[in-house]
């Protein structure tokens, strides 16, 4: 029998989701699922760093869990649990804060971010950073280590936090003997390259999305608005240069993208024609999952069910983790 390795990945839940998420993060990550053992969670305490509406955060975390479900991921096999029901990650978290040199944290990307923009306003270094923005990287490689994994999946951007869990572990290791699996970072490199319809990277913070499993209409007005330039329907147009035939390329066969290049280059096929296109496209492989979209956020005892169930079962992986992490210690 070979082993499967453990797959696990964190979804912050702030934003609906769009499709640059269900391209770069949800298909790959369902597909990982096949020979690999999944757990995956709403990183609910992540998006309480920057989250201040309670009722948006509760939405959030129904609006992941429904759109996850709803495009195929299967209780049964992937363990799908929400942070905030596993009180073992926070305790790992202070355990492994202390073995966190504070440097470490100093250099974090996000937190060294927000450091410069204080200081290119003239600012206070730390003025408006709260401490969960700086313990974000000691969070998530509890997130991480807690459960044994193996693999995570991660867009670009989550690089240096997936080596930041690799040297708190390391350090751990060292310091109490062998006792943390040390994880790798399986990155997505197409994450980068989903441009938003403005024709710069799909991304909530730049209102230029794609949704997801929005209605029908709301589908249709998102993809109309792509930008483009003004060529007229005979003139010759530029695949390469082009986001409304990159985004297009995400979803059609290789043989309808190459039947497209080719119109594109001799000219005689509209921007509207494309759009109208895309817009089928793109809604005739969500209108599935759209349906169970609206059918799980309309019966939402059913989600609370699911996650209850995932919690149990990730704990029943943590809770024997975490007791051997007390032991070596020392605290038990
Ligand atoms: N920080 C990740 C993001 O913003 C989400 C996350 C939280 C995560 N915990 C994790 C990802 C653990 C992978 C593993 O996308």
């Amino acid at each position: 029998m070979t082993v499967r390795k453990i797959a696990l990945t964190g979804i912050k839940s702030s934003g609906s989701p769009h499709i640059g998420n269900y391209l770069g993060a949800i298909k790959p990550a369902l597909e990982l699922t096949k020979d690999h053992e999944a757990r995956y969670f709403i990183a609910d305490h992540h998006a309480l760093t920057t989250v201040r509406d309670k009722k948006l955060m509760k939405e959030q975390i129904y609006d992941l869990a429904a759109t996850w479900l709803a495009a195929g991921l299967n209780p049964d096999e992937v363990i799908f649990y929400r942070q905030s029901d596993i009180p073992e990650v926070f305790e790992l978290t202070w355990i492994l804060s202390c073995l966190t040199p504070k440097g470490l944290l100093n250099r974090a990307h996000s937190y060294k971010d927000s450091v410069d923009k204080n200081a290119e306003r003239g600012k206070d270094a730390d003025e408006g950073i709260n401490c969960g923005l700086y313990y974000y990287p000691i969070l998530m490689a509890a997130d991480i280590l807690a459960f044994n994994t193996n693999v995570v999946p991660v867009g670009q951007d989550q690089k240096q936090h997936i080596e930041i869990t690799r040297d708190i572990a390391q350090a751990f290791n060292l310091a109490y003997g062998d006792t943390l699996t040390i994880p790798e970072a399986l990155i997505r490199e197409e994450v980068k390259t989903i441009p938003g319809n403005d024709g710069r990277k799909m991304s909530k913070s730049y209102n230029n999305v794609i949704p997801l499993y929005a209605p029908r209409k709301t589908l249709q007005k998102s993809i109309s608005q792509i930008v483009t330039d003004s060529k007229g329907v005979d003139e010759p147009k530029d695949p390469d240069n082009c986001n409304l035939f990159t985004i297009y390329s995400h979803f059609a066969t290789p043989k309808e993208v190459e039947d497209k290049r080719e119109k594109y280059l001799a000219g005689g096929l509209g921007y509207g024609d494309l759009k109208k296109e895309l817009f089928e496209l793109i809604d005739s492989i969500v209108t599935d999952g759209r349906e169970q979209y609206d059918a799980y956020m309309a019966n939402r005892e059913r989600i609370d069910w699911i996650l209850e169930e995932g919690a149990e079962k990730a704990r029943s992986i943590a809770g024997p983790l975490l007791q051997k992490v007390r032991h070596a210690v020392g605290v038990q």
